[in-house]
């Protein structure tokens, strides 16, 4: 495990699910976490759960964003570590997906990212130190699901934009990294029914979904000052779901 004490953490999309995980491991690394997330009660009550601080935040709005990053820098000083985490995964075949379907899953997943990211470089480079870790997914940058081609657009996207962001902060001491899950067993997939989820199972080599804190372990790493020289990478943690050649390997 690294040690993140006294590094100062921020978890979007926080309050369940592998946000939760990861505001776990933080804290368990010893990193001061803030979780900031829409569902106010779940998020205190995960908040106070693991002893750390919450904060109420809609990922679509950039002043929102710009808002609590403010507020962490009023209360800590500082921001080590944002871990941007939300998303959603509505289902809607391309068929009958309308605009506005596509657009809330833009809205949450890429625009979400774009906006807490830049607002966390801008207190970062002030402080010339900064860890920014994305939640992108296995689905979009490397597999298909039916229904999910909006959702899959935008994970690939949070790619695409991590990669020029490592850039454009290179020089600023801070990295910025995705982790890419497969399938890890949170309210949101649980929510996709006990049918995809034997369906996932049977397509995993392990033949079991991930946990939260898995995706956790990897977030500490990449969050970890160790972590320093390794920036615009991508961490995959799925149990091998992507990495069948042949159906033997599933039997
Ligand atoms: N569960 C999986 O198997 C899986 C696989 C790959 C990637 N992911 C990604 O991991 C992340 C978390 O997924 P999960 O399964 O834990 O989902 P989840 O639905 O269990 O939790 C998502 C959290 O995000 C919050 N949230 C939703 N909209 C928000 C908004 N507009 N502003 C702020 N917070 C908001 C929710 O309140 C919730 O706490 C997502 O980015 C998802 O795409 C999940």
């Amino acid at each position: 495990m690294f040690d993140l004490t006294g590094q100062v953490a921020l978890v979007t999309g926080g309050a369940k699910g592998i946000g939760k995980g990861i505001v776990q491991t933080l804290c368990k690394a010893g990193a001061r976490v803030i979780i900031a997330d829409i569902d106010q009660q779940q998020g205190k009550a995960t908040a106070k759960e693991f002893d750390c601080s919450f904060k109420a935040l809609d990922v679509t709005s950039q002043e929102a964003c710009r808002e609590v990053v403010a507020a962490v820098i009023k209360d800590f000083t500082k921001l080590d570590i944002l871990c941007s985490n939300t998303g959603i995964f509505p289902q809607a075949n391309l068929a009958e997906m309308t605009e506005t379907q596509w657009d809330q899953t833009h809205n949450v997943n890429l625009k979400g990212t774009f906006f807490v990211v830049q607002a966390a470089m801008a207190a970062m480079c002030k402080n010339g130190y900064g860890r920014i870790v994305i939640t992108s997914s296995i689905t979009g940058a490397i597999t298909g699901y039916p229904g999910w081609s909006h959702y899959g657009a935008s994970k690939a996207g949070q790619l695409g934009f991590m990669r020029s962001a490592a850039l454009e902060c290179a020089r600023e001491g801070i990295t910025v990294n995705a982790v890419m899950p497969g399938n890890i067993l949170t309210e949101g997939l649980a929510a996709q029914g006990e049918a995809y989820l034997e369906e996932m199972k049977r397509s995993i080599p392990t033949h079991s979904l991930g946990k939260p804190e898995d995706v956790g372990h990897a977030v500490c790493f990449l969050a970890s000052k160790e972590a320093g020289f390794i920036t615009g990478q991508t961490i995959i943690i799925d149990g091998g779901q992507v990495l069948p050649e042949s159906p033997e390997a599933l039997l």
